[in-house]
């Protein structure tokens, strides 16, 4: 049967570029259909961290240079409790494994400059983007480009690759999918602000509330600052937020600065097992939301997309399906295992300055102690900052 492309992705954030760009450097052609302009899509500003992992599957592309070339290594990272300063090395424990700080925006930017550069075919403004008989060997999707016309791609695959909010998951039959979410009860505020970057990424452990520093180039940085339910910190005075911030940092000189960017982020978590249904697979925050604690993430939409193009490569080319049979299992793995650290990471360093949990607050006391005393804690502990095996091997789901 002849079919327009191979595989039409559904998006392109980190996960949608990240795959177009696997699956056209292994020789496989696809079409990417993203809603939003190409401007927007490169302009949206987030944090990102790009783990050794992940940095190793863009160099099995050649990637590896273009989406960290002049990005900053990771060092040292800063856990500061009720103000007194312990140093991890990350990258050490993790036997020389050190991640990279990369703005998403800019490993967009790249990775659809990269894209475009070897000729792929990327469409902005697909609007009514809708898949259609996914269960079929043949499936369809059909939207409106730009200039309002009506089109239609058939292929062989789709990759729903289009975030939380996207079509993909939601052209799924209901009952063909379970999903998992979780309110970690926990809220953000995040401020940008003209204040001189920390030397290393810094958490900090408070009695008045987590709060946390990263660096946004040498003269800016990025602050998070835990808040309580019912609160909306975006009234906060300024004044009031640094006040805050340098009695949870421990640093009353931490110099003010003009705040630049206000956002909430509410710390949740949603997983939908399978992965697949038909045709579709998803990939990235289509399937799966993680808390930022940990900063995996990107990683997750990284590290899923290998595994599908990877997959979709091996039957085109060798007719072995396995590793598509086997991608929802492989993915969830990895997905669980990371849901699992970030609510540990987030637990431990929220809970170890709650005053009102006075138990609580030991066993997470505890819990950080036990990163600098124990190596094997430690290591433990770098070993998924640095990103664990992208294993294709089979995981038993527990029913
Ligand atoms: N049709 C086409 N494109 C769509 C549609 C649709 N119906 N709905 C959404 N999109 C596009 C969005 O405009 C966006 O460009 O899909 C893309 C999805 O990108 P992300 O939401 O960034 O999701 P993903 O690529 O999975 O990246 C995961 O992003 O949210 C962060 O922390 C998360 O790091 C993780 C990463």
């Amino acid at each position: 049967m002849s079919r327009d492309t191979t595989v039409v992705v559904i998006g392109a954030g980190p996960a949608g570029v990240s795959l177009a760009n696997f699956l056209r450097r292994s020789g496989v052609d696809c079409v990417v259909l993203e809603a939003r302009d190409r401007e927007y899509v490169e302009g949206r500003q987030r944090a990102g961290v790009i783990d050794h992992r992940a940095e190793q599957i863009f160099g099995e592309f050649g990637l590896a240079g273009l989406v960290g070339g002049g990005a900053p290594l990771e060092t040292f990272l800063e856990i500061r409790v009720e103000g007194v300063p312990r140093l991890i090395d990350g990258p050490g424990l993790a036997g020389g494994r050190p991640s990279r700080l990369v703005p998403q925006q800019l490993l967009v930017r790249r990775l659809i400059g990269a894209y475009l550069e070897d000729g792929g075919d990327l469409r902005f403004d697909a609007r009514d983007v809708t898949p259609h008989d996914l269960d079929g060997d043949r499936p369809r999707v059909t939207y409106r480009d730009a200039d309002g016309v009506e089109r239609e791609l058939t292929c062989s695959y789709v990759a729903g690759c289009d975030g939380f909010h996207g079509v993909s998951r939601r052209s799924i039959p209901e009952g063909a999918l379970t999903t998992y979410s979780f309110d970690h009860g926990i809220g953000w505020y995040t401020v940008l602000a003209d204040s001189p970057a920390p030397r290393y990424p810094l958490m900090a452990v408070s009695r008045h509330g987590f709060a946390a520093q990263f660096a946004r180039g040498p003269h800016a940085s990025r602050f998070y600052l835990q808040y309580r339910a019912g609160e909306d910190p975006r009234r906060w005075p300024d004044e009031f937020t640094w006040e805050q911030l340098r009695l949870r940092l421990g640093d009353d000189g931490l110099p003010g600065g003009a705040i630049t960017g206000r956002e909430v982020v509410d710390m949740r978590s949603f997983v939908a097992e399978p992965m697949s249904y038909g045709k579709m697979f998803l990939v990235g925050d289509a399937a799966h939301i993680i808390t930022p604690m940990g900063a995996k993430g990107m990683n997750l939409a990284v590290a899923d997309a290998y595994l599908l193009a990877r997959a979709i490569v091996a039957a085109e080319r060798d007719g072995d399906r396995s590793g598509l049979a086997g991608y929802s299992e492989a993915c969830l793995r990895r997905t669980w295992d990371y849901q699992e650290f970030s609510r540990w990471y987030a637990e431990m360093v929220h809970e170890a300055g709650d005053e009102s949990e006075p138990f609580r607050r030991r066993l997470a006391l505890a819990r950080l102690d036990r990163l600098f005393r124990s190596p094997t804690a430690g290591a433990a502990f770098a070993d998924l900052m640095a990103g664990t095996e992208v294993s294709p091997g089979r995981w038993p789901a527990p029913r």
